[in-house]
């Protein structure tokens, strides 16, 4: 039996953002309503988690569906042939997946801020865990932009910065030697949200070199201004993992980071994302 929307509580996680959401088991269909329900809350809080689920690939892929088309793993690091939308995070190398972004620590970023067209949603899906550490922060980048003085978000309205990506390259430094063909794309330093129509900073720490326009010294110290200030704890909400949790976020409006963990230790999430559209 489908859930309906009766089904369904809302239960807010931080100040920053997130919401639980309750009554749904991601084994089963959503109707209609219910669904309308769910995306309404993702747009409210940004990430909406659902504990408890036991669910397989095609469950999680269904679930994605209704948020729009699945995102086939752009750079081939798919789990295996059959499964070409599903990228496998994790250290764990004994289960025949190919994987990808496996271990420690990872510096705030947007997922695929590198491309013309990012992702709209990811949803990551807890399998194995290590015992401490390997939390997801995520921080809300409409607040983050609300919060500039007036003064620096009149001068950087219009302006666009770079996004690059080096998969071969370490996720906690933004080091000189990034391959120049690695993927990148000018994107706006505040993109506008195609839903709910509130701008949003999208610049990141991990993948943001260069603001377009500026002297370099002046791009490198407005960057690290705002990834400090984007960064800040009243902005972001930090995800503790349990066994089953399901979380999807919303990459128009805010940005994610891993913090360390035990490389000698497990940790293995599936992770499926939907397609997004021109960024504004
Ligand atoms: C990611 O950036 O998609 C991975 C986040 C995580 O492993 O917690």
């Amino acid at each position: 039996m489908a859930t309906t929307i009766a089904d369904i509580e809302v239960v807010p996680l931080s100040n920053a953002c997130g919401a639980e959401i309750r009554g749904v088991d991601l084994t089963k269909p959503l109707d209609e309503e219910a669904f309308k329900k769910i995306e309404a809350a993702w747009f409210d809080h940004l990430l909406i988690v659902f504990r408890g689920q036991n669910i397989s690939n095609d469950d999680q892929v269904r679930f994605c569906r209704y948020f729009g088309d699945l995102e086939e793993v752009r750079t081939g690091k798919f789990a295996n042939e059959e499964m070409r939308h599903t990228m496998m995070i994790t250290n764990v190398t004994d289960t025949g997946f190919q994987t990808a972004l496996e271990d420690g620590e990872m510096w705030f970023h947007s997922d695929q801020c590198y491309y013309e067209i990012p992702c709209r949603a990811s949803t990551l899906y807890a399998m194995e865990l290590p015992r401490v550490g390997g939390n997801t922060l995520f921080a809300n980048c409409y607040a983050a932009w609300e919060a500039l003085p007036g003064e620096l978000r009149k001068k950087l309205a219009g302006l666009k910065a770079r996004n690059i990506y080096d998969y071969a390259g370490n996720p906690v430094t933004r080091g000189d030697n990034i391959d120049p063909n690695a993927p990148q794309y000018f994107h706006p330093v505040a993109r506008t949200h195609p839903a709910t129509g509130r701008k949003a900073l999208y610049v990141n720490r991990l993948m943001t070199d260069m603001i377009e326009g500026l002297p370099e010294d002046e791009s490198e110290e407005t960057l690290k201004q705002l990834f400090e200030h984007s960064e800040k704890p009243e902005f972001v909400y930090e995800h503790v993992w349990k066994i089953g949790d399901l979380v999807m976020w919303d990459n128009r409006c805010s940005m994610h980071a891993r913090t360390h963990f035990d490389p000698t230790e497990r940790r293995m999430m599936r992770r499926i994302t939907v397609k997004g559209e021109a960024v504004s």
